[in-house]
């Protein structure tokens, strides 16, 4: 009987607005202050999109760089998954988009929605396609930009979130390495925590939704911080003992990036070293389902994550969505 196949990610890239935006910035236009914003989320600054930058846009540079460290040409690609809940269009997807953009005529298209759950999502889905032999070269972007849906009169949300995009291809991969487990949950009932209510079918855009301030994220952010630490730390701790794992034994952990504290507090009941948790948060502040692939893409880039180091990869989100997937580098 044959095997299953081993399937990794094998090449990475991002992309990142141009336009920074500091927390003293923000000072002039909500009332908040840079110690506020550091001390209760850890983020110092953040990438916002500037006239003329798409998600589409950010995608497809951190497609390309992903890619070209794959050696491969868009015609080799079998599938283009794009990860995302602020798609540049309602339709068509922005995998369509990409897919146009890429010349990448070969591969099936489409977007996911699972909040910043979403990397996590779309990494279960290509391995699946990659395990029945469907497919085998998969492009799955992780690319959010959530600053044209964040109300910039609310500070509540308005400081936390920031636009980016993080690319992987992922392919069959040597035995015993790639994705060696992985969990994915969700609970609509808490649909309510964290929501848009307008511009979809059920309340499209009208005089009265924009001038009620629908068309903007709605965030129950105490909750929500309570219940990401749980599931942070139980998700990772499912990961581990399927693989009969310890928190020790990981390299690294990579958390979804929406507040250092939510970060803290699971390490600590994970019991594990600062060193083996990579955080970038200071920098880009939440970006949804760009936030995995892009501290990944950093960490390989700055050499950090070494061929056969033990990752877990843990999230949650809009839905609310979480899950954990622990990787063989
Ligand atoms: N500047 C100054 N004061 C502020 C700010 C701000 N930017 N934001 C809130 N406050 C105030 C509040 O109004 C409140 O004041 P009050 O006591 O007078 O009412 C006070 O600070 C304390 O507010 P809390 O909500 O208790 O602050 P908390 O410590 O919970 O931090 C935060 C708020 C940062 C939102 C936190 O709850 C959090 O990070 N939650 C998780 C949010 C999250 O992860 N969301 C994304 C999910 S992932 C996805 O799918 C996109």
């Amino acid at each position: 009987m044959q095997s299953e196949k081993a399937v990794g990610i094998v090449s990475t890239g991002k992309a990142l607005p141009v336009g920074r935006l500091t927390n003293f910035d923000l000072e002039h236009l909500v009332e908040t202050s840079d110690k506020w914003i550091r001390e209760r989320t850890g983020i110092e600054e953040r990438r916002i999109l500037s006239p003329g930058e798409t998600n589409s846009g950010l995608s497809l540079t951190a497609a390309k760089i992903a890619l070209e460290r794959a050696c491969l040409k868009p015609r080799d690609i079998d599938l283009i998954l794009v990860a995302t809940v602020t798609p540049d269009m309602i339709f068509p997807s922005t995998a369509c988009l990409i897919q146009s953009e890429l010349n990448a005529f070969n591969a099936a298209a489409f977007d996911l929605a699972a909040g910043c759950t979403g990397f996590l999502y779309g990494l279960c889905v290509a391995e699946q396609f990659i395990k029945t032999g469907a497919m085998k070269n998969i492009l799955l972007v992780g690319a959010d930009t959530l600053s044209p849906v964040i109300d910039w009169q609310d500070r509540n949300t308005c400081v936390l979130f920031g636009d980016g995009a993080g690319a992987v291809v992922i392919r069959e991969v040597e035995r015993d390495r790639g994705l060696l487990v992985s969990k994915l949950f969700s609970d609509g009932s808490k649909a309510g925590l964290l929501y848009v209510p307008a511009g979809g079918s059920r309340a499209p855009a009208t005089f009265r939704t924009v001038e009620e301030r629908m068309h903007y994220v709605k965030m129950n952010g105490p909750e929500i911080f309570k219940f990401a630490v749980t599931v942070m730390v139980d998700s990772t701790k499912k990961i581990l003992d399927l693989c009969d794992k310890k928190p020790e034994d990981l390299d690294f952990l990579i958390p979804h990036q929406a507040n250092v504290r939510i970060i803290k507090a699971a390490s600590k009941r994970l019991r594990l070293k600062p060193e083996q948790v990579l955080v970038n948060i200071q920098r880009y502040g939440n970006m949804s389902s760009a936030s995995i692939p892009v501290v990944l893409d950093e960490a390989l880039e700055e050499g950090k994550i070494k061929t056969g180091d033990l990752i877990a990869m843990v999230s949650f989100g809009a839905g609310l969505t979480w899950g954990a997937a622990l990787l063989k580098w």
